[in-house]
């Protein structure tokens, strides 16, 4: 009686484990686990100009010469979606409309700097990040 509990026990609780665990791997936990990925590097390499919740003019935007813009309203400004090769394109110095002399850094150059003090992020880890980035990005439209 009291091994056959143990092993009802035990069973159950394998069971439940593998419920338990299911999430984690599921679309929407991936989800939230790169958009906290994207609020991590948002938050170092984005936010002291562009402010902490996406809003302009962070603690570092004063005496720049010019204002960094708000990113809430990227998808406002875009016709109703975040334009991601766009932010992509010029956070990399890429666009027509970079001012390669302006404060922005020309992040292509410098690399996530603040994310990987010590250098050392290759292409791919690059690309997730950004990625995650422009996921964080979206959930902070207005
Ligand atoms: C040192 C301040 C600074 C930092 C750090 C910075 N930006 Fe900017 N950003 C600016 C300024 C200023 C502008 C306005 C254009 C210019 O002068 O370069 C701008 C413009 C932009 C634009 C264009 C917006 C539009 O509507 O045209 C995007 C997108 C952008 N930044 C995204 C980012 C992201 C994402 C990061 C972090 C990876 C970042 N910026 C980091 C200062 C900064």
């Amino acid at each position: 009686m009291t091994v056959r509990t143990v092993i009802i026990a035990s069973v159950c609780t394998a069971f439940l484990g593998a419920c338990t665990q299911t999430p984690s791997h599921s679309a929407a936990a991936f989800a939230s686990e790169t958009v906290a990925r994207g609020k991590t590097i948002y938050g170092q390499e984005c936010a002291q100009c562009h402010g902490t919740a996406g809003e302009g003019g962070g603690p570092a935007s004063l005496g720049l010469g010019a204002a960094p813009p708000d990113l809430v309203g990227l998808k406002m400004r875009n016709g109703g979606q975040v334009p991601r090769a766009f932010v992509r394109k010029y956070v990399l110095g890429l666009t027509e409309e970079n001012d390669l002399a302006g404060p922005m850094p020309d992040f292509a150059r410098v690399g996530l700097r603040h994310v990987y003090p010590k250098g050392g992020a290759d292409g791919e880890v690059l690309e997730a990040d950004f990625e995650s980035l422009l996921d964080y990005l979206e959930t902070i439209q207005q």
